[in-house]
């Protein structure tokens, strides 16, 4: 069985926080921190794709304070960790409406992506930032009719095209902080994914962690509706 494509919804950075008498936004900085070292591990593991939500469209509503912290740790990390990323030969993608973060946050995101360029990465790291996986779908139908595709050249391959999303499909599929739910993330790429959920909260996750979960998916038999 193969194991390509992961994507990870990470969540729990605000109860990390609290249980620890923590700002906010130290939670998310050690979120930032719990996934260093989860792209290192999928480096390590030759995984060829790591697709992590790290702001959805419904986050817009959170407090201004907060968003606004975000988008500083935004900044910060990629100044910070661009450089270690490259030397592993990661190549990072940003995907979704990040536009409200203003101009400076969408300059230094197309600086990493352009800096990061690789022909044949080891990993590709894709950021969902302002994303949510119902406008994606409600912009590829706009796109549709906006080209005049005719309705017998839509097939599998034209939504992949279509979609923001890097990945087309997706073969696990993590969320930590307990909750059972997608909260609005991948919905079409996630057809066939196994599904793990995890109690940790995401500062929390470690390599140990993760690596378990990778166990649990070979462990996993995959039958894509077949008789097998
Ligand atoms: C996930 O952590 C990160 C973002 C949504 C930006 P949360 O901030 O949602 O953490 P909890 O769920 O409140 O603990
Ligand atoms: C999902 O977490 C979004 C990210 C991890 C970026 P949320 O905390 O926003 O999801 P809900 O509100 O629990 O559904
Ligand atoms: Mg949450």
């Amino acid at each position: 069985m193969n194991l390509k494509n992961i994507a990870i919804i990470m969540d729990g950075n605000g109860r990390w926080a609290k249980k620890n008498n923590l700002q906010i936004k130290e939670g998310h900085a050690r979120g930032v921190s719990a996934l260093k070292e989860i792209v290192k591990e999928s480096v390590n593991q030759n995984i060829e794709s790591l697709t992590v939500y790290a702001f959805s469209t419904e986050n817009w509503k959170r407090p201004k304070s907060e968003v606004k912290a975000i988008n500083n740790l935004i900044v910060n990390s990629i100044n910070n960790e661009l450089d270690e990323l490259i030397e592993q030969n990661v190549k990072v993608r940003f995907f979704g409406d990040y536009s409200n973060f203003g101009k400076k946050t969408y300059e230094k995101i197309k600086f990493a992506e352009e800096k990061s360029f690789s022909n044949k990465p080891k990993l590709r790291l894709n950021i969902a930032l302002g994303y949510g996986g119902k406008m994606d779908i409600i912009n590829i139908a706009r796109e549709v009719s906006r080209l005049k595709i005719k309705a017998s050249d839509i097939n599998d391959h034209t939504i992949n095209e279509l979609s923001q999303v890097p990945e087309p499909s997706i073969d696990l599929l993590i969320r930590t902080g307990g909750d059972t739910r997608i909260s609005n993330f991948l919905l079409y790429q996630i057809a066939y994914s196994e599904i793990h959920f995890v109690r940790k909260l995401w500062p929390d996750y470690s390599k140990k962690d993760f690596k378990r979960n990778i166990n649990k998916y070979f462990n996993s038999e995959r039958r894509f509706g077949e008789r097998t």
